[in-house]
């Protein structure tokens, strides 16, 4: 048996070889092509070509996960002025934990919808409960530590040894242990939830849209390269996917395989519009900024219109929104404010306050 497995090792070509017989695709590769060249037909056909895009981007860029934990539990849980804080513990024989937070609104209709985001950060919970929201945060980087240049490997990883999931997708887990604890919370209503986060952040959180279906609406923010950008045509000055998995940069946010895409981006068989397809018919709306050019504005637009037929397609063709604003990296109250538009609009059946008409390339 081990002698099999050992053969079958030797006997693959090494991935330089494999990628290089990858076919070139010069434009936003077709999200309907499966890979043995049948196309989508009807949208009967959707859920299988679906499952193909998911294993293709786990398979080269984020890694595979493990599935759900099914025991995750909050302890130590402190009710503070505005918030409780509390520990949710996971995994395998509950061997990890993440410091969590929760704001709930201060109006009488619970359960209320909820905007869950990476990182331990009150400063955003006010302008979210005043709109009627919960607000719920948590510390991503107790599953797997943020390292560039080197790579720790986190209590998550360390848990689950068969699984070779980068940082991104740790963090993107541990999004949806966060709602599973949520769903046991009376005063929140997981089916109006919302997955938000920042730069890297932004990246992890469309990831856990595109991987738990249960997140209603997917705002990555600032995101950029390995994001909502798309990496083909990238220009001068941005960040590249050459760039990123650089092995003294971010190289273990992501799958190891991704680096060897670094000169021959085209035989990548997918673009990062294929995030946004595998949200669709879902929500997703992009927030970013003019100014931002590390994180490649252009691109953002660009994987922005490359999935606009998948959800023209499922028939939810206003699903698929892209914002940019003015200034630079960061996701300020107008972000914000943005996302909470879209989330009154999709779960209050309110008119789209925001506007939408600002784009880096001229249509
Ligand atoms: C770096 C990195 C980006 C990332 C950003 C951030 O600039 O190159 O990919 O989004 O850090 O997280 O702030």
């Amino acid at each position: 048996m081990l002698m099999t497995a050992l053969l079958l090792i030797a006997a693959q070509p090494p991935l330089s070889d494999r990628i290089a017989s990858l076919p070139v695709i010069e434009e936003m590769p077709n999200p309907f092509l499966f890979q043995d060249g049948r196309t989508v037909n009807d949208s009967a056909d959707w859920p299988e070509r679906r499952t193909e895009i998911l294993d293709l981007v786990l398979r080269y860029e984020y890694g595979k996960l493990p599935p759900a934990p099914g025991n995750v539990r909050a302890e130590d849980i402190v009710e503070n002025d505005d918030h409780i804080a509390l520990r949710l513990r996971m995994g395998p024989g509950n061997g990890f934990a993440v410091r969590t937070r929760v704001y709930l609104p201060e109006t009488d209709d619970a359960p209320h919808p909820v905007v869950v985001r990476f990182g331990l950060d009150g400063n955003r919970a006010k302008q979210i409960t005043d709109r009627g929201y919960a607000y719920v945060c948590f510390e991503h980087r107790e599953l797997d530590p943020d390292t560039q240049g080197y790579d720790v490997p986190g209590p998550a990883q360390a848990a689950y040894p068969d699984y070779d999931w980068g940082a991104l997708a740790v963090w993107a887990w541990g999004a949806s242990c966060v709602l599973d604890y949520l769903e046991t919370v009376p005063e929140i209503d997981i089916a109006r939830s919302v997955i938000t986060g920042h730069s890297r952040t932004g990246k992890a959180a469309l990831l856990a849209g595109a991987l738990d279906e249960r997140f209603a609406i997917v705002v990555p923010n600032g995101s950029g390269c390995g994001g909502a950008a798309a990496f083909r045509g990238a220009e001068d000055g941005v960040e590249t996917l050459k760039l990123i998995t650089m092995e003294a940069r971010f190289k273990s946010w992501l799958h190891a395989d991704l680096a060897a895409f670094a000169n021959d981006v085209q035989r990548l068989p997918f673009d990062q519009h294929f995030m946004r397809a595998l949200i669709a018919p879902r929500v997703v709306l992009n927030t970013d900024a003019l100014g931002d050019t590390w994180a490649n504005p252009p691109g953002t637009q660009k994987a922005w219109l490359a999935a606009q037929p998948v959800f023209d397609f499922l028939d939810v063709g206003d699903r698929n929104l892209c914002h940019f604003r003015e200034g630079g990296h960061d996701q300020l109250p107008e972000d914000m404010d943005v996302l909470l538009d879209v989330a009154d609009w999709h779960f209050r059946d309110q008119p789209l306050m925001s506007k939408f008409s600002t784009v880096p390339v001229p249509i």
